[in-house]
């Protein structure tokens, strides 16, 4: 996949501006708070069909204005021309179009533009709680497969109706009669989902150790393991749900939300069998979250035969330089990139068939 362009008006701090992109390097450099990261960020909207760091629609609309809009143009690795449009308004729901028509759901658009991320807060994937890390399976997930992106939505809905049946339950509105039906579908749901990550992360962890080794080729050895908080892996996951919510039940009618299933589950990291979260160094907790979203890639590319694009937000300034080499070569040669940095000296070789962009307060201009 390649984005040959975009257009972003009123997008935060960029008032209007339309660029055209290498299909190898994009570096976009500036100095801070100019506006790099909110250009990844637009780029991002046609993954997730939100910004990568707020929840918040509203907020990507530039200070004083009421709409936003981005298009890119872009080409599949099968050659294919396509255009996506996303329009949103202050308080209403994003208009998206792909090639002219016009999508029914925002969901419709995920997957479209596999894309990888990684932020200098995604460390964060290696030494930081557990939801940061069923994100990223979920995210990897919803990009390669359709049915694991419906199985997680089907989750999530009968997660949030079942705690909010126990919460009326624990709260005396009753109910408890109804509580029977929603256990099946937690329990069909659940297993589902668990089945799902599992499968995708025994391909994450095959392409991560491969990755892990050209890296570090007499390192350590990096293992990745789905730690499901009810799952054994031995019976059925439906029976160990179910036995899981039986050991559960009387303190989740106590305490009005559910206290099993995989929303409680975990992917646990390590070298040579160490935990990276507990006993890894800085460095290799960082190198650790980089091989993740760079399996991530491989994952991706592998599953749907289609190179994701690849953005990078000012993440090589904390790599040793060895390190960082490697990452960069590793992607050079394989993917659309974009990459943000602070520093000019940081692309002092910057690849031939490269983009160099500048940034300065939102307004951006080519380089080279
Ligand atoms: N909705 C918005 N409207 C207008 N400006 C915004 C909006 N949201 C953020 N900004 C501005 O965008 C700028 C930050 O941009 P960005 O995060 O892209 O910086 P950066 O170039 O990546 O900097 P750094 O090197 O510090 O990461 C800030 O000046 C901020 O005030
Ligand atoms: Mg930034």
């Amino acid at each position: 996949m390649i984005v040959k362009d975009i257009e972003c008006v009123n997008f935060r701090n960029i008032k209007k501006t339309r660029l055209e992109f290498s299909g190898t390097f994009n570096i976009i450099e500036g100095m801070n708070a100019q506006g790099k990261t909110n250009l990844l960020e637009a780029l991002h909207i046609f993954s997730l069909g939100r910004g990568f760091r707020t929840r918040k629609t509203d907020e990507l609309v530039r200070f004083g204005e009421e709409y936003f809009f981005l298009r890119i143009n872009g080409k599949s690795d099968t050659k294919v021309e396509f255009g996506i449009e996303f329009g949103y308004e202050k308080g209403g729901k994003a208009r998206v179009s792909v090639n002219g028509n016009r999508l029914s759901s925002l969901s419709d658009m995920i997957g479209i533009i596999p894309t990888v991320i990684f932020t200098p807060g995604d460390v964060e994937l290696a030494s930081g709680p557990p939801a940061g890390r069923r994100l990223f399976i979920d995210y990897t997930g919803a990009q390669i497969s359709p049915a694991f992106l419906s199985d997680l939505g089907e989750f999530k809905r009968t997660l949030k109706h079942r705690n909010s049946l126990l919460r009326k339950i624990s709260t005396g509105g009753g109910g408890i009669e109804e509580l029977g039906v929603w256990n099946e579908t937690f329990v069909s749901r659940g297993a589902a989902l668990t089945r799902g990550r599992r499968e995708m992360l025994s391909e994450i962890e095959d392409a991560a150790c491969g990755i892990y080794s050209r890296i570090m080729p007499s390192g350590e050895k990096l293992g990745i393991r789905y730690r499901s908080s009810f799952y054994e892996g031995n019976d059925t996951a439906e029976d160990d749900l179910k036995e899981a919510l039986r050991r559960v039940s009387q303190a989740e009618l106590r305490r009005g939300y559910s206290l099993a299933g995989p929303q409680y589950d975990d992917i646990e990291l390590s070298l040579d069998g160490a935990s990276i979260r507990r006993f890894g160094s800085q460095g290799r907790k960082r190198l650790a979250a980089i091989v993740m979203k760079l399996s991530q890639a491989v994952v991706i590319m592998q599953r749907r035969a289609e190179r994701p694009v690849v953005l990078l937000d000012d993440i090589f300034s904390e790599l040793d330089a060895g390190i960082s080499r490697k990452v960069r070569e590793l992607i050079s040669d394989r993917y659309q990139s974009f990459i943000t940095s602070p520093k000019k000296e940081a692309f002092s070789d910057i690849p031939a068939g490269s983009a160099l962009f500048a940034v300065e307060n939102g307004s951006f201009s080519l380089r080279n």
